[in-house]
């Protein structure tokens, strides 16, 4: 067959799939036609025209359907303002899963209703200002998932979770049981209940579940925000860290890093720091008398959150509190260091109001013992 016919046949086939088409789109439009058509410079005939404003009452009902009570005010304005014009907002729209506002629910604050997980995604608790307010059981009415979820036994690809050390969980005398959670390791952990207080709104400050990117929209925190990374929740840099750095061999005048050190210096942070920076730990993250009891007994308590679990190739700058007997002179490294523990973790911090407490912390460890 010549070349010509085939693509002939090609732009008649097209034609005639494209003809089909239209009318079957038409036909649909007919059904549920364009409010103002598709003339720009006359409105239809059959478009609705409204002769009077629908009630105050109906209005109100369908445009804040399943809106948080109280209705903020900026809604309220929205609202006065929109008067009798269209808006999506007052219609129902998707189903099921993407029901956030209940509108196709009877009882849209029922804990079942397909709408809830959404709604629930985009909990206050999830606010900057209300997470640092939240005690762990607010966060744990909905997140049980995270006390009592554990690692696989097995790797799909089959190694053992009992085969998998990291190098710490076999040179920190510390170190006990067997692989768990990062979560468990840090709330429920005998060794963390004994030397930490750690809240959920220690390490979470409030999340956008929009966007996890610091810049993209109106209303994220803006770049220069410390209080997570792209794509993180918790931002490492100001939370890890703190536990989880080098050992700052150099400031302290030993020659070499503890592991090559800590023979000489019989085996004891002590011998220098029974003297140099005793105010430590003042905070009400940490638990500063087992830490003291237990550091005392085994370095490697001290050394755990001091270089011995090192994620990272720098150490945290810590505040340097003033301790008695300390010298006059700022060693230049410390010229830039804060010299008083961060304040919302100081003791005075905490007051009679929703702030977390030892016994809730010990309620949320404690839920999976
Ligand atoms: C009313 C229930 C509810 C409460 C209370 C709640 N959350 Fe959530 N949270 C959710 C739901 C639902 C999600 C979405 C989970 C998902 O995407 O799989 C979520 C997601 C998260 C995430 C993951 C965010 C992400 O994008 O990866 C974090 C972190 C989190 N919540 C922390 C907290 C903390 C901390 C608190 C306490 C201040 C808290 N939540 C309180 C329901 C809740
Ligand atoms: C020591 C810091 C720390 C503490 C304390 C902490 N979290 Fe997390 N949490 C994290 C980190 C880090 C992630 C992973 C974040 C990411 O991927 O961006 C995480 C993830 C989560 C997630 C997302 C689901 C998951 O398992 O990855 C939820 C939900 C969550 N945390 C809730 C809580 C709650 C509730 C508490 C208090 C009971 C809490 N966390 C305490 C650091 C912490
Ligand atoms: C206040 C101190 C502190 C902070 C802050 C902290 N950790 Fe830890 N972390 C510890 C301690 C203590 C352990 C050991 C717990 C144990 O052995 O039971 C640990 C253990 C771990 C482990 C080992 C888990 C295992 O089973 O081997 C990982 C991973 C870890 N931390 C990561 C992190 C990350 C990521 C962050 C920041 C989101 C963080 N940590 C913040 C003190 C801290
Ligand atoms: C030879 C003495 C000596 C020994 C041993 C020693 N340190 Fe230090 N340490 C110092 C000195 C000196 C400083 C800095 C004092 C200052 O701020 O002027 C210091 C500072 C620190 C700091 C604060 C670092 C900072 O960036 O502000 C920590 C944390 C610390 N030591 C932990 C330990 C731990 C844990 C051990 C044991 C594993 C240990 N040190 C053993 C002398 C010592
Ligand atoms: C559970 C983890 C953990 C353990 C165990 C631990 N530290 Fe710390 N240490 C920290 C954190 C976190 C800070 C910063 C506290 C703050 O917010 O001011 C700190 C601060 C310090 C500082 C700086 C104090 C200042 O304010 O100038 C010194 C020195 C120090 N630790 C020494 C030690 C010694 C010695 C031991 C053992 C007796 C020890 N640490 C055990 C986590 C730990």
């Amino acid at each position: 067959m010549p070349k010509q016919s085939i693509s002939l046949r090609i732009a008649i086939n097209l034609f005639l799939g494209l003809t089909l088409s239209a009318a079957a789109i038409s036909s649909t439009w007919s059904k549920e036609p364009f409010v103002a058509g598709t003339q720009p410079d006359r409105r239809p005939q059959y478009a609705p025209v409204q002769t009077a404003p629908l009630p105050e009452q109906a209005r109100n009902k369908e445009f804040f359907t399943g809106v948080t009570k109280p209705v903020p005010e900026s809604l309220k304005a929205l609202q006065r303002d929109q008067r009798g014009w269209y808006t999506p907002f007052s219609r129902p729209g998707m189903t099921s899963y993407y029901d956030i506002r209940g509108w196709h629910s009877k009882n849209p604050d029922a804990a079942d209703t397909a709408g809830k997980y959404l709604r629930d995604t985009y909990s206050e608790w999830h606010t900057r200002d209300k997470m640092l307010s939240a005690r762990n059981e607010d966060c744990l009415q909905c997140h049980q998932e995270i006390m009592i979820e554990k690692p696989r036994a097995q790797s799909p690809g089959g190694v053992k979770a009992s085969d998998a050390l990291a190098w710490y969980q076999s040179t920190l005398s510390v170190y006990e049981g067997k692989q768990e959670t990062f979560h468990y390791r840090h709330l429920q952990s005998p060794l963390a209940k004994r030397l930490m207080n750690l809240q959920c709104n220690f390490c979470h400050l409030g999340h956008d579940p929009r966007d996890e990117n610091l810049s993209s929209h109106a209303n994220a925190v803006g770049l220069e925000s410390k209080d997570f990374t792209l794509r993180k929740t918790v931002n490492p840099e100001t939370t890890c860290l703190r536990c989880h750095g080098q050992f700052a061999a150099e400031l302290m005048g030993l020659p070499g890093p503890w592991y090559e050190m800590a023979a000489a210096m019989g085996n004891n942070c002590m011998i220098c720091h029974e003297t140099i920076r005793t105010t430590r730990h003042n905070v009400t993250y940490l638990n500063k008398d087992a830490i003291e009891k237990e550091g005392r007994e085994n370095a490697d308590t001290c050394y755990g959150c001091h270089g011995g679990r090192a994620w990272y190739r720098i150490s945290y700058p810590y505040p340097r509190n003033p301790w008695e007997g300390m010298p006059e002179e700022i060693p230049e490294w410390a010229k830039d260091r804060p010299t008083q523990s961060q304040a919302r973790f100081l003791p005075s911090a905490v007051s009679a109001q929703a702030k977390p407490t030892a016994a809730s912390n010990q309620k949320a460890g404690g839920q999976k013992q």
